[in-house]
């Protein structure tokens, strides 16, 4: 949520900074903003629009924004609506000081009231403006503290980030004004923002700019992802990798509340949040710069969608050795010993990630007869789950960024679990915290709504249960090679079902005016019809639900109504189920629903009794999942699109849900 850029370095900081919000534009894109300090003397020039990027973009040409140094942002609105005045980078009074920010300041209330009180004067509703108040404030302190100690005058306090000011952590002592004091004296920017960063509490990604230092920018983060990396051209910070894959693929990822100086001349100083410079790990990534683009195709939606035979392909390339006729998973350091020992399995995840784990949860309980329990990240937290040692805890984000999921894995780890996470992105905060981590193949997910990485989970998931099952003797190897084979078969039967979507299409059509759309489906059916339902409400804003197709007489068949002609997605293919699918089939029509079915090619009866079909390749029903979710991913963009959204980037969400 939000994206947050910051460039310092000889070429132009706007073009670099729009370049990187675009790619970041997935995170929020409510209003954006940029601040560059002028080229010949210290000030700022603050751009910022309510809408998207491209429209600051405009602004940006039309203001001739120049100069080096800068910092850039993407919203996704928390406090206060989307408008300029609440669009980032925020400014202290001053006018010098500018912040962007992704997260929340949960203290900010009292901040403010503390900060008003000393004479501050805001100008926006977020909880942003806090921080470059108390910058400025800290600043301030600091320029006097060292004017003082030189005697008084206009003088430059050059301490390192260890240095004056440190034991101060409030502002009640303040003795500064809020505009005035210490607005001649130059101080240490590092320090200010350290000591800021100490009276902040919640979760934030900032990067702050001063005008009297035109070579450098101050960047933090607590809880909220932050990537940097250096190029000939300067030093460049983001929260996301997308903005940096022009200029670098060897980045540094820095932990909660240390600090970062970005110099002009590409250096980046890395501080610990006591002050203590060090030198942080870093990572060369393999993600390229044509992942973030669209590559020919109209959305990045479309493009992503396309990508899933190769990415199911690589998911499932080398885990199986014919040989020794055995999967394996060198990830996982769990001994033999452990691994007897796991009597439950949970998973906690959200959004499409926990309709994933919904998928795992029947596949390794049928397997590897472990009991699996899936939980939603956001109220695993607030409960008091019993997990202990002997419990394995999968925690699946495809950003590995999500807040909730984040702190069920902090959670689990304090009760003594082991925590795999699988996760997309290398480095990412859950990487950072889980025990294991086990990486889906999908790379680069832009569009907002989780399609190919929802896939990889699958598959991950489904390899997963495989492997377990195998390892505690459950299925044999001749039992693994074969369902392995089959499972080598899904890149192709994808590429078949994406060669021809007209009769998806033709589906699709009839739902565009449709008020309300119900899915069901039985086992796995059912699931994938949670994460259809979820695709189709999120891009087209099409009122649609789930359920399990056996609950629809117990309430939800009240809602289909033979005037409108309901749709109801069935998801229909060959199952141990199939024939109580039928019934539940001839349900809806006989109150009216216009059905459309999934099914496995040839099925003649389904034809019979659906207004329309969807036929997809046969295969065994625990790999079903896979296969019949890419017609409803296609169904989704078809009715949104026809209906007029922005299939990328819908209304109101953001890719990384960074908040809680
Ligand atoms: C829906 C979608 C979201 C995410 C959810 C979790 O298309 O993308 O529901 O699945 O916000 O995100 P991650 O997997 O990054 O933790």
């Amino acid at each position: 949520m939000c994206g947050i850029v910051a460039f310092t370095g000889t070429n132009q900081a706007a073009a670099i900074l729009l370049a990187g919000l675009t790619r970041l534009e997935h995170r929020g894109y409510d209003s954006a903003g940029i601040a560059v300090i002028y080229p010949d003397r210290p000030e700022l020039q603050l751009t910022r629009q309510a809408g998207k990027v491209a429209k600051l973009a405009k602004a940006v040409v039309r203001e001739k924004i120049v100069g080096t140094c800068g910092i850039g942002h993407t919203r996704w609105a928390t406090h206060g609506v989307p408008s300029e005045a609440n669009a980032h980078p925020h400014r202290d009074c001053s006018g010098k000081i500018a912040v962007a920010h992704n997260g929340i300041i949960e203290n900010y209330a009292r901040l403010k009231d503390e900060l008003l009180r000393q004479g501050h004067q805001f100008s926006s509703q977020t909880d942003t403006e806090v921080v470059a108040h108390l910058v400025e404030h800290n600043y301030n302190k600091l320029a006097e503290a060292a004017a003082a100690a030189n005697g008084g005058g206009d003088d430059i306090a050059t301490g390192n980030a260890t240095g004056a000011g440190s034991n101060d952590t409030g502002t009640s002592n303040a003795n500064a004004n809020a505009t005035g004091a210490g607005s001649t004296a130059r101080a240490d920017l590092a320090e200010a923002v350290r000591i800021t960063v100490s009276q902040l509490s919640g979760s934030f990604a900032l990067a702050i700019l001063h005008a009297d230092h035109p070579d450098e920018i101050v960047v933090t983060r607590n809880d909220s992802p932050l990537v940097l990396g250096c190029f000939e051209g300067g030093a460049i910070a983001a929260s996301g990798l997308p903005a940096l894959l022009e200029y670098t693929r060897d980045i540094a990822y820095i932990e909660d509340r240390d600090l970062a100086v970005l110099h002009r001349d590409g250096q980046i100083d890395y501080y610990d949040p006591a002050g203590e410079p060090f030198t942080p790990s870093t990572y060369h990534v393999d993600w390229t710069l044509e992942q973030a683009e669209k590559g020919g195709y109209p959305d990045f939606m479309l493009k992503e969608i396309c990508e899933q035979p190769r990415v199911i392909r690589d998911t499932i390339a080398g885990r199986f050795d014919e040989a020794t006729r055995s999967l394996s998973f060198d990830e996982l350091p769990l001994t033999d010993e452990e691994l007897a020992n796991i009597d439950r399995i949970v998973i906690v995840a959200c959004g499409t990630s926990y309709h994933a784990g919904l998928i795992g949860k029947d596949l390794i309980e049928s397997w590897a007869r472990i009991p699996v329990e899936v939980e939603v990240a956001s109220e695993f937290r607030y409960r008091n789950p019993i997990i202990n040692s002997n419990t394995l805890v999968i925690a699946i984000s495809q950003s590995g960024e999500t807040a909730d999921t984040l702190e069920a894995v902090r959670q689990a780890r304090r009760a003594g679990a082991h925590v795999i996470a699988l996760t997309n992105v290398l480095g990412s905060q859950i990487t950072r915290e889980a025990q294991t981590v086990l990486y889906i193949k999908a790379n680069l997910e832009i569009a907002v709504a989780a399609t190919k990485s929802f896939l990889a989970q699958v598959a991950m998931l489904t390899l997963l249960g495989l492997y377990l099952a195998q390892e505690r003797s459950l299925l044999t190897g001749p039992q693994i090679q074969e369902l392995y084979g089959e499972m080598s078969k899904l890149p192709l039967q994808l590429e078949h079902i994406l060669a021809d979507t007209s009769a998806i299409e033709r589906a699709a059509d009839s739902c565009v005016a449709a008020q309300t759309a119900l899915f069901i489906g039985r086992g796995v059916g059912a699931t994938t019809c949670y994460e259809g339902a979820l695709k189709l409400k999120e891009i087209s804003y099409l009122h649609a639900e789930a359920f399990s197709a056996g609950e629809i007489k117990h309430g939800p068949i009240a809602l289909i109504d033979a005037e409108a002609a309901t749709p109801v997605i069935v998801v229909a293919t060959q199952s141990t189920t199939h024939d109580k699918t039928l019934a539940n089939i001839e349900e809806v029509k006989a109150r009216g629903a216009s059905v459309i079915a999934v099914a496995t090619e040839g099925d003649g009866r389904i034809a019979e009794l659906a207004d329309y079909v969807i036929y997809i390749p046969p295969i065994r029903e625990c790999f079903s999942p896979i296969t019949a979710s890419v017609p409803l991913q296609l169904f989704a963009r078809h009715i949104a699109l026809a209906r007029g959204c922005d299939v990328d980037q819908p209304r109101n969400l953001a890719k990384s849900v960074t908040v809680e």
